[in-house]
């Protein structure tokens, strides 16, 4: 009897490399639950159409039932000869159940079996990947709320630039992972279709039902065509650029933990359980985790870059190339989904140092914008007003001290260059030049105002459902 599955027409068998080489169970064998998932729906399909006997569907059931808890186990034997994971569990039913066995793979090939196993199997990914998002932005939600007043300076070119609050800040990551969480729905949509029934790229002879199988296995619908069904992997791709994105949005949070916890900083510090220490200085607390999803954001970009080129080449139908989808796949799967679990927790763990925040804003004449603001709601044309507080800026450095250090005069005396500038300025200048005045001052939607965080949070909780 031929060793291999499509052994017959050969002469010489492969080389034990180029068994290697070409197997893929070692990877693909953590799909063996969405196998036999896949497998059985057909097997209820080939049944109900006639196409092998209700006996046959028993043994078949009866089979899988058994390889399942042999793979939950652990006592599966696991075999390169037989390749891949379809191949090592088909062989095995047909060990324990005979001609049954042998009949599973009739009007199917593995090219249109391994697109059903991955596409069950992201899916299952997406709907734990979407579950994680939420907790992670729950927990965002609770922290923000804390800290909805609580001033920090907000940066651009990271220069200090504008009073943020912490909690309006926390809110930014919120909203890019909402839209991450709409990328992984759309993305799960495509990867919601059926490519069983397409068989090796033509379809088959046998007088199928692809909807049964589709409706069995929860799919949407099916693939409306088989050459496609069986060679695209483009939905892989979407994923991995959703995950991409998603770990891309972390990473900059995580360099912002990394920067805010160095003392030069000092905003904030991170629970011990997510640092580490030196080996040789005993002094170190090391930003580790962050650090990792920064680094980890670079594996995931090349797996998504990995995916592209594997395809980009390929002439329909399915090539071999294909098996290749699979490592890059599962990795920014996993990778995604311990960096989410890791970051819900992490986020709850933030020490907040206002006021280191409150001293560093108050070195960065943050509160600029808001003289300039003033002057010009005072009537002095906008181009003006910036032109004036420019001035009072430069004196205010070269003072050494901050803007609400000048006494009205001072401040008046700072701008005389510009005219129509000093003689705006009132004793009610000294509200707008503070930092809870400058924050309450932006309140808008979108704004920074600790009212309008409030509104923020709320609405962001509808939104989660919460
Ligand atoms: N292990 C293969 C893969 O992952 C299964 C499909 C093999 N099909 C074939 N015609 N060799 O793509």
């Amino acid at each position: 009897p031929a060793s291999k599955a499509w052994s017959g027409r050969f002469s010489e068998p492969v080389s034990d490399l180029v068994k290697r080489y070409t197997a893929s169970v070692f990877f693909d064998k953590r799909m063996a639950e969405q196998d036999i998932r896949g497998s059985l729906a057909h097997a209820r399909m080939l049944a109900r159409q006639s196409i092998i006997s209700a006996q046959d569907l028993a043994d078949i059931e009866r089979g899988m039932s058994q390889i399942l808890t042999e793979i939950r186990s652990g006592a599966f034997e696991w075999s390169l000869d037989a390749e891949d994971v379809h191949l090592n569990i088909e062989r095995r039913l047909t060990g324990l159940v005979g001609d049954a066995g042998k009949r599973l793979h009739t009007g199917r090939s593995r090219n249109d079996q391994v697109a059903t196993d991955i596409r069950l199997w992201l899916r299952d990914a997406i709907d734990q990947i979407l579950l994680l998002i939420a907790d992670f932005q729950r927990n965002i939600l609770t922290i923000a709320e804390e800290h909805a007043a609580t001033p920090l300076p907000g940066h651009t070119h990271l220069q200090i630039a504008q009073p943020v609050t912490f909690g309006h800040h926390l809110l930014a990551y919120f909203e890019m992972l909402s839209r991450d969480a709409e990328r992984f729905q759309d993305a799960r949509r495509r990867t919601n279709r059926l490519p069983l029934g397409a068989a090796a790229l033509a379809g088959t002879t046998f007088p199928i039902d692809r909807a049964f199988v589709a409706s069995e296995l929860g799919f949407e619908g099916v693939c409306e065509n088989s050459l496609d069904a069986v060679s695209d992997r483009d939905f892989a791709i979407e994923f991995c650029a959703a995950v991409a994105i998603t770990m891309t949005h972390l990473s900059r949070l995580s360099e912002e933990l990394i920067l805010w916890m160095s003392p030069r900083f000092g905003f904030i510090d991170l629970a011990d359980r997510f640092c580490t220490g030196s080996s040789i200085m005993p002094q170190k607390k090391n930003p580790d985790v962050p650090e990792l999803v920064r680094g980890k954001t670079g594996r995931v970009n090349g797996h998504l870059v990995a995916l592209l080129t594997l395809m980009k080449g390929q002439p329909l139908a399915y090539n071999k190339d294909n098996q290749e989808d699979k490592e890059p796949l599962f990795d920014a799967a996993d990778t995604l989904i311990d960096t989410l679990r890791i970051y819900a927790d992490m986020v709850t763990g933030i020490r907040v140092k206002g006021d280191n925040m409150l001293e560093a804003l108050k070195l960065g004449f943050a509160t600029a914008t808001d003289l300039a603001d003033y002057l010009v709601k005072k009537g002095l044309p906008f181009r003006d007003a910036h032109e004036a507080v420019a001035l009072a800026v430069r004196a205010a450095e070269a003072r050494g001290c901050d803007l609400a250090d000048f006494t009205l005069d001072e401040l008046r005396a700072s701008m005389h260059e510009v005219s129509g500038a000093a003689e705006r300025l009132d004793s009610d200048v000294a509200s707008a030049l503070t930092i809870a005045g400058s924050l309450a001052a932006r309140d808008h939607i979108g704004g920074t105002a600790p009212n309008q965080v409030r509104q923020a949070i709320a609405r962001a909780r509808l939104r989660l459902g919460a």
